[in-house]
């Protein structure tokens, strides 16, 4: 991988910008919520990416990680690139540690995207973000939104919402129905129980769902899915060393023709968005990965 471009794009080119390896400075770290944060870039050229797209992401300078971390892209403006991260580890901690000016370096975009609006045709989008999932479909929603399409956020409760973010066009689940802001509506439960009872979702109209979060998350939206005949698309948010196909360190079970009936799909390159009917669910997220650096 040359360190200033990429030179193949991933996917059809018609559609799927190429990825650049480049530069980024002037960070801002934007608190939206009590758990989540926006981290705006400044890249040294502007850069196009489709949502559920994502970006390898690591300090420059004297002390980056040996792994780069992968994350969604909120939205890419001119040269300004955004993310939206929750602290979990020592990369996440690093990157709520910048101070402005202090440079990261960003490959990207990488990965296959959700279906945009010629592949969804007609059917209303149901759009179902958990927690660190929300980028890819709030971009969606933002890019492409139509009346009828409808997002759905689950959150821990009303301090981990990213409020201003959702700007009023996401119905809101939490766990606990505290600290709702004054004006603020949530639905206390799963938010796949909320996706279930929403009233504009009953009937046997042709939908598709689009979702993002935390496996059992995933799983649930797909059985809903299913259960409702609506197309089913997941985004999987699996452990990546490299982010572009070399290091097979972040293979997902899917569905396939040979022998076994399934293989190892890179999720880097492949997906991350995979059709939910794809996934072979009683084979994934079972086993324990080791830690990087
Ligand atoms: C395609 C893709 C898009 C992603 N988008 C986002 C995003 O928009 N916002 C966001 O906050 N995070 C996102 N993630 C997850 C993010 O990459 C991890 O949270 C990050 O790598 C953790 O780095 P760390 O060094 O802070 O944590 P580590 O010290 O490496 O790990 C801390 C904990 O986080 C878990 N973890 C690490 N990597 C992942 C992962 N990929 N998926 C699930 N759990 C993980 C570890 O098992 C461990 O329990 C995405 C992951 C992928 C694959
Ligand atoms: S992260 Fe290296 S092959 Fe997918």
């Amino acid at each position: 991988m040359p360190e200033s471009t990429m030179s193949e794009s991933i996917g059809p080119e018609s559609t799927v910008p190429a990825a650049v390896s480049c530069p980024a400075g002037f960070i801002t770290n934007v608190r939206e919520s009590s758990g989540l944060i926006r981290l705006d870039l400044t890249l040294d050229q502007p850069v196009k990416f489709l949502p559920g797209q994502f970006a390898m992401l690591n300090l420059a300078g004297d002390r980056p990680f040996v792994f780069s971390r992968p994350f969604s892209i909120l939205s890419a403006e001119g040269t300004t690139m955004s993310f939206l991260y929750r602290v979990v580890g020592r990369g996440t901690e690093a990157m709520a540690d910048l101070k402005t000016g202090q440079p990261m370096t960003v490959l990207g975009p990488l990965g296959q995207p959700f279906p945009g609006p010629t592949e969804v045709g007609d059917k209303p989008v149901v759009l179902v973000a958990g927690g660190v999932g929300l980028p890819p479909l709030h971009n969606w929603l933002a890019r492409y939104g139509r009346p009828d399409d409808l997002g759905f956020f689950g959150g821990r409760d009303g301090g981990d919402i990213p409020w201003n973010l959702l700007a009023g066009k996401w119905q809101v689940s939490v766990d606990k129905a505290m600290d709702i802001p004054a004006g603020q509506e949530a639905y206390e439960g799963l938010v796949t129980e909320l996706v279930a009872q929403y009233p504009a979702l009953q009937g046997d109209r042709p939908r598709v769902v689009m979702s993002c979060g935390p496996i059992p998350l995933l799983k649930a939206v797909a059985a809903l899915a299913h259960d409702r005949d609506w197309d089913c698309y997941v985004s999987l948010e699996e452990h990546m060393g490299c982010g572009y196909g070399a290091c097979k360190g972040c293979v997902v079970p899917v569905q396939d023709a040979g022998p076994d009936g399934w293989r190892n799909a890179t999720c880097c390159e492949e997906g991350p968005v995979f059709p939910a009917e794809e996934i072979c669910w009683d084979r994934y997220g079972v086993a324990t990965l080791p830690q990087v650096d």
